[in-house]
């Protein structure tokens, strides 16, 4: 294995992983070298390009810390994040659809009982948010419990604030009986994605704008259901056909309606798969594991 080639390498590196014991990460390392060659084929990568993409690729992980995640907006912002979500969620009509977790999700929120305001001293009109977690088949499911986050009035995370000690706008609810669930939170608006890092760099490179139409971020868990994370956005969003990450879909659209006494109430069913569902494909796990750093075997 000498003196290999432009034209020859690939199948050489790709050989070199032919004992791999575990047959999955022996695929995806293949697809990844022979993609990863003909991409720098095809657009006849120099090395001061490389060396710059080298760069690019440590100071996205440079960014990262406990709150701040580089490598999940670069994937968000490449359609990544977004692909695998599609790939992975195909659910049968009715069923509240997926979309990207987002680099804004913390473990441990704070859990409330139903009624509770979970913006907890953020910014912002008051919305009042209601609905029911069900079945496909209408059923409504008890004990679900749903992990809601969103940015305060000024478009930021609590986790975006090095100084707040109380987290905010975020938290973790039980539906009752019926299904139901309710709390108190501020009335979303859209935000830019953080642009103090190589994301940032990319979309000012590529004269792309870093905005988010409003949201409301949910992930809800129950049993027997597959795991759903999604968002609801606010349908007058101007931003609604270029989100910066890709993640809008019709069936994610609910109304912020105004109310006489001020502030805004939604009101969104969260229709969730059952689990072994025929027309569902993959799991919530799959999404996490690529998001999460879960390792492959
Ligand atoms: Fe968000």
């Amino acid at each position: 294995m000498r003196n290999l080639n432009q034209h020859t390498i690939t199948e050489a590196v790709i050989e070199r992983f032919a004992d791999t014991p575990s047959p999955r990460l022996k695929r995806i390392l293949t697809h990844l070298v022979k993609h990863m060659h003909d991409f720098a084929r095809e657009v006849e990568l120099t090395e001061d390009e490389w060396m710059q993409g080298i760069e690019f690729l440590t100071r996205t992980g440079q960014k990262c810390d406990g709150n701040r995640q580089e490598f999940i907006l670069l994937s968000d912002t490449l359609g990544l994040s977004m692909l695998t979500v599609a790939m992975n969620h195909d659910k049968p009509e009715g069923c509240t659809e997926a979309t990207v977790f987002g680099p804004f999700h913390v473990d441990g929120a704070p859990h409330y009982e139903n009624g509770a305001d979970i913006a907890n001293g953020a910014k912002g009109e008051l919305c009042e948010v209601s609905g029911m977690v069900r079945g496909i088949d209408g059923e409504p499911i008890a004990g679900a419990v749903l992990d809601v986050w969103q940015a305060d009035a000024t478009g930021h995370y609590d986790v975006q604030y090095e100084a707040l000690a109380q987290p905010q706008n975020r938290g973790v609810l039980v539906s009752g009986p019926d299904g139901r669930f309710n709390f108190r939170t501020v009335a979303a608006v859209a935000y830019p994605i953080p642009v103090d890092g190589p994301v940032g760099d990319m979309l000012r490179a590529t004269a792309r704008h870093p905005w988010r139409p409003a949201h409301l971020h949910f992930m809800v868990r129950a049993e027997g259901y597959e795991t759903l994370v999604t968002h609801v956005f606010r349908r007058d969003d101007p931003y609604l056909d270029s989100d910066a990450v890709f993640g809008v879909r019709e069936s994610l659209l609910g109304d912020w309606v105004p109310q006489a006494g001020g502030g805004y109430a939604l009101e969104f069913d969260l229709v969730l798969n059952p689990k072994g569902s025929k027309r569902s494909v993959g799991s919530a796990h799959a999404t996490r594991g690529l998001m999460r750093s879960e390792s492959i075997s």
